[in-house]
């Protein structure tokens, strides 16, 4: 949450940093600020979207500087006000600050009796002050950074600018990622990729509790006990283009169309020999040491992971736990020697993620992580890692990344089935090849369905409340069909397995409560149709997803049918949620909403 860039070097600071929060707005975007060296620390900052603080800029007398920090903020502490916006102001220094200072009221206490002036109801500026009043006493920024660095409890990703010191940039992080870029032209920090991409190929992770000292001419690292480290370099493997909106009018819809082509990237290259290979000691050598998985992760990763735990269990007959990861860490979580636990990320930053990763650790569990974004701190701290090749997802609403963890779930549950001999090396790699090559194919014909979605998007958008039913997998699918359609338009819905509604839920059934039914599992599909028909007669407009092999039997109680194209049954989920996507998305749209910038939400979750 929050973005932060930071720049020193040749250029003129003001429209890197502006390009870099521009870049950054999906992870928050309730204020922004930025402070640029001039002949002093100059700081500017405003309530709002980004661009306010830009039409400021534009309004005022050109700043010239090539020294500069930025800041785009999703409130934790204190109401989105230019008051609370960063950059925070102490008497030596500009800061800016991601993450959450838990015992900020201690310090506060501590600096106020020494003399410092609180002006905002942040928990930022105690910070600020905090490294201000170490400066004080040391003169040197290093030392102040590591001493604040101790005495702060919480999770911070710090980038600071001293009075005096007109060239260089120092940070520091916790729990919140920074990375760090160096380059002819100067030097990078920034909390996401994004942010650089269009100056640099590598950069730096920046390791917790090391101090970055980013001058025009290159980076210096500094661990606590005073030794200077270098550390790992990490490739961009994404493009510029990927982090534009290329003509969509929206990076939701453009991510939307990437998903056969994300999904290519991802399967295509772990086959070998037409089955999964993973690169990956525990799914590739040690694979029958597994006895059981736990799947973890938030919101639409935790949904991946349910569509994991179905087709794991159908085809490995391995028992599948899934556990959201904020109720996992503080749980009480049983972990055998042979548990697999997964971690399932797109950031690979979310910070309930991580504690439960850490917790699965300690435990002694193994634990292998589903990421895509390399070298993030999920990825260098599970014992395994699997990337997902989606590229960069903008959006706060998460689509492509949702579709690539459940293709990669897939690969290992026909993986784990080889090997458990569930089914044949002939069968796995007929999957496989299905997965690779038809259900691409499945996901651009139903891409091209938009026109018609859009239309009953129309409809859904006129409704305040509604029910997505399903039962199986198509109940999971639902899960993920419900949460994209609240996110971004604002209609609260709910998913609920077809066959539980008439134990309680039904009552809410009427006709001001659509219901869409997803239904692709021909096994209960009778079941299903029965359901659709108890909704039917209790009032509700009906809209059903469904395969063709569906449609026949559910036309006669439905309004609306979206036959679905055809594809593998097994896939066919898949393809059902590319068209609850659009759905979202096109009635987000209808309802005037900001769709890759829902109300109160931010990109990547990186504070409890
Ligand atoms: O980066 P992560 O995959 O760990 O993020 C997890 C969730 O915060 C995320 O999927 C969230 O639910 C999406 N905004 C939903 O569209």
């Amino acid at each position: 949450m929050c973005g932060i860039i930071g720049y020193t070097g040749t250029k003129q600071a003001v429209p890197v940093l502006i390009s870099g929060l521009s870049a950054l707005e999906y992870r928050g975007y309730d204020s922004a600020g930025i402070s640029v060296y001039e002949e002093g620390i100059i700081t500017i900052k405003t309530e709002g979207r980004l661009k306010n603080l830009t039409n400021r800029i534009k309004a005022g007398r050109k700043i010239k500087g090539h020294t500069g920090i930025g800041h785009t903020r999703w409130a934790t502490h204190g109401e989105p006000s230019e008051r609370n916006a960063h950059p925070h102001l102490s008497s030596r220094l500009s800061l800016v600050h991601n993450g959450i200072i838990e015992n900020y009221q201690e310090l506060e206490q501590m600096l106020s009796s020494e003399g410092y002036r609180f002006r905002s109801e942040t928990d930022t500026e105690a910070a600020a002050h905090l490294i201000d009043y170490f400066y004080k006493q040391s003169k040197d920024p290093v030392a102040a950074l590591h001493a604040a660095a101790r005495a702060i409890r919480g999770s911070f990703a710090f980038a600071v600018m001293f009075k005096g010191d007109r060239e260089n940039l120092y940070a520091v992080r916790s729990g919140s990622p920074l990375i760090c870029a160096d380059t002819p032209n100067g030097s990078y920090l920034a909390s996401d990729i994004p942010a650089i991409l269009p100056f640099a190929k590598e950069y730096y992770q920046l390791p917790e509790n090391v101090v970055a000292v980013l001058s025009p001419k290159g980076i210096n690292f500094f661990t606590a006990d005073g030794a200077e480290i270098i550390p790992e370099k990490s490739q961009i493997t994404w493009s510029v283009e990927a982090a534009k909106k290329c003509g969509y009018n929206h990076f939701m819809l453009k991510e939307i169309n990437e998903q056969a082509e994300a999904l290519r990237n991802t399967v295509l290259p772990r086959l070998r020999d037409g089955v999964p290979y993973f690169d990956c000691d525990i799914l590739d050598r040690n694979i029958e040491e597994i006895g059981e998985i736990k799947i973890i992760g938030c919101g639409t990763a935790m949904h991946a992971g349910l569509v994991g735990k179905n087709v794991i269990e159908r085809f490995a007959r391995i028992p599948v736990s899934v556990e959201i990861a904020s109720e996992f860490r503080y749980g009480n979580p049983i972990l055998r020697k042979d548990t697999l636990v997964i971690l399932i990320s797109q950031s690979g930053e979310t910070a309930d993620t991580i504690a439960a990763l850490e917790l699965a650790k300690s435990a002694g569990a193994k634990t292998l992580a589903i990421v895509n974004v390399l070298g993030s701190t999920i990825s260098r701290l599970a014992d395994y890692v699997i990337y997902t090749w989606a590229g960069p997802e903008i959006s706060v609403a998460s689509t492509k990344a949702y579709t690539v963890q459940c293709a990669v779930l897939y690969q290992i549950a026909f993986k784990l089935a080889l090997v458990r001999h569930q089914i044949s090396e002939g069968q796995c790699r007929d999957l496989c090849e299905r997965q690779a090559n038809s259900l691409p194919a499945a996901i651009d014909a139903a891409l091209k369905m938009s026109g018609r979605i859009k239309r009953l998007s129309e409809k859904i958008a006129e409704y305040e409340n509604l029910f997505f039913i399903g039962r199986g997998i198509d109940a999971e699918i639902c899960k993920e069909g419900s949460l994209k359609l609240k996110e971004i338009s604002y209609i609260h819905s709910e998913s609920y397995p077809a066959g539980e509604l008439k134990h309680g839920t039904i009552s809410l059934i009427d006709a001001n409560v659509p219901v869409i039914a997803v239904i692709t599992v021909s096994q209960v599909l009778d079941k299903t149709i029965s359901n659709v028909r108890e909704v039917k007669s209790r009032g509700a407009t009906v809209f059903s997803v469904c395969t063709k092999a569906a449609a026949e039997a559910v036309e006669p109680m439905s309004d609306y049918t979206l036959v679905l194209p055809e594809t593998d049954e097994i896939f066919a989920p898949v393809v059902a949620i590319i068209a609850l996507q659009i759905l979202a998305y096109y009635t987000a749209v209808a309802r005037n909403c900001d769709v890759d910038k829902p109300r109160n939400l931010a990109k990547s979750v990186t504070v409890e």
